[in-house]
């Protein structure tokens, strides 16, 4: 400010604070998913025109591995030019030097959200991010078909497998070249750790290192969940799966190319579109199960917060964003109309959207079991631990190396990466 002549200032900047602030130019970088940039942009500018600011959108790239790339440069540079940032569920521990404590401003709104979210979004007391939504890997599946073919919901993975074969079969054959069995997010990316995840977890393998930091990766139940999963390349599952994301496994699906897809909730609200061409034949259940001893259905834990840069200029503009998105109102509206999973448990008996994600009250066990990725323990190697284990599966899923050879050289790499603790 000006050095002006004391008292007009001071009765101007009364004046500008009664009216609610001065007008500010926030960006806020939305998106972990395409269909979540459009819902954040539209929320977030209407905040702006209620409150008198500016809000621009930045969309964040679609891979969550490129989009942490991207938020670590804009960090390490110190830039102000984003203030409010979407991160994911693994992140915290990994950019909490970067985001303002939100407790300031929160006025304790964090108490209406899920605990253990609210836990994993703050650190050292300090909490890093609002929970915006909550979401674990689903089996979607194509009802109409299942009873075309006469099958049952698959229970384990080798089913699924018998399943998505005779239906690709039969489709192909009905003159549809490009059927396929089986999509999921294959790319050597964070979304393959989630896929890998489930799988190992669903055969009792453990889930890479354990919540005191012991890298338990290397055991015959990994090893068998990584092979059974190479199985399904170039059988139910096209190789083009080795570059898949989000998007491209829901592209496919979506066209009404696939039997099953692995994908996080967001999916659902997509394929029952109006225009959507599978619109009425989706059917949505927990993933299957390995089989063998310690064997169950296992999802991944995923999700997104909203946070405040640290190098923002306009943190209490930023935190109010924030906590006007993460607020019941706006969950409320994003659940239906996009099937994000609130963080708010009161929404969870909300009629109006369990009538629109009935799998929200159905699988309410899904999300509550969902398995945590070693984020936790391995703190800021986090993202080291994961590109391991991403991969290691990858090359298993490639052909290049069976499962009991990559769990045993993934045990060697994540060993070196903690070294004497992580
Ligand atoms: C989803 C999940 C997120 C996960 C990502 C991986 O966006 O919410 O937690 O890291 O997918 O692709």
């Amino acid at each position: 400010m000006p050095q002006a002549s004391g008292c007009a200032v001071v009765v101007a900047a009364l004046l500008v604070g009664a009216a609610g602030g001065q007008a500010a130019t926030l960006t806020i970088s939305c998106g972990s998913n395409a269909a979540d940039a459009e819902f954040c942009g539209r929320y977030a500018q209407e905040w702006g025109r209620q409150h008198g600011h500016e809000v621009r959108i930045y969309s964040a790239p679609a891979s969550a591995t490129d989009n942490l790339a991207l938020l670590r440069q804009q960090f390490a540079a110190r830039s102000a030019s984003l203030d409010v940032v979407t991160i994911d569920v693994v992140w915290p521990g990994v950019l909490k030097d970067h985001l303002v404590d939100l407790k300031r401003y929160s006025g304790g709104a964090e108490a209406q959200h899920f605990p253990a979210i609210v836990a994993n979004n703050t650190i050292a007391g300090r909490l890093l991010g609002m929970p915006w939504y909550t979401d674990a890997g689903l089996l979607f599946y194509r009802k109409d078909l299942l009873q075309k073919y006469g099958l049952e919901l698959p229970r384990t993975w080798p089913e699924l497998a018998a399943a998505a074969r005779r239906i690709q079969d039969g489709e192909r054959a009905a003159g549809s070249a490009d059927f396929q069995g089986y999509v999921f997010q294959g790319r050597a990316y964070e979304g393959l750790t989630c896929n890998a995840l489930e799988w190992i977890s669903s055969y009792g393998g453990g889930s890479v290192v354990d919540p005191h930091g012991r890298v338990t990766i290397h055991n015959a139940q990994a090893a068998r969940a990584l092979d059974e999963a190479a199985s399904w390349i170039g059988t139910i599952t096209p190789r083009g799966v080795l570059n898949y994301g989000e998007e491209e496994a829901r592209g496919v699906w979506q066209n009404g190319q696939a039997a099953f897809m692995r994908n996080w909730p967001y999916a659902w609200a997509m394929s029952q579109a109006g225009d959507s061409v599978i619109r009425g034949k989706v059917g949505v259940a927990p993933l299957p199960a390995g089989d063998g001893a310690g064997a169950r259905s296992a999802a991944t834990l995923g999700g997104w917060q909203l946070a405040v840069s640290r190098y923002s200029r306009h943190v209490p503009e930023a935190a109010a964003l924030v906590m006007y998105l993460t607020s019941a109102e706006i969950q409320k509206r994003r659940a239906i109309g996009g099937a994000y999973n609130p963080t708010l448990p009161a929404l969870y008996r909300d009629p109006e959207l369990l009538a629109a994600n009935p799998f929200m009250g159905e699988l309410a066990e899904v999300f509550e079991n969902a398995v945590a990725r070693p984020a936790t323990p391995t703190g800021l190697k986090y993202p080291a631990v994961s590109r391991a284990f991403w991969d290691a599966t990858h090359e298993v899923l490639s052909g290049r190396m069976d499962g009991a050879a990559a769990v045993r050289r993934l045990e060697g790499r994540l060993l070196q990466t903690r070294r004497a603790k992580w």
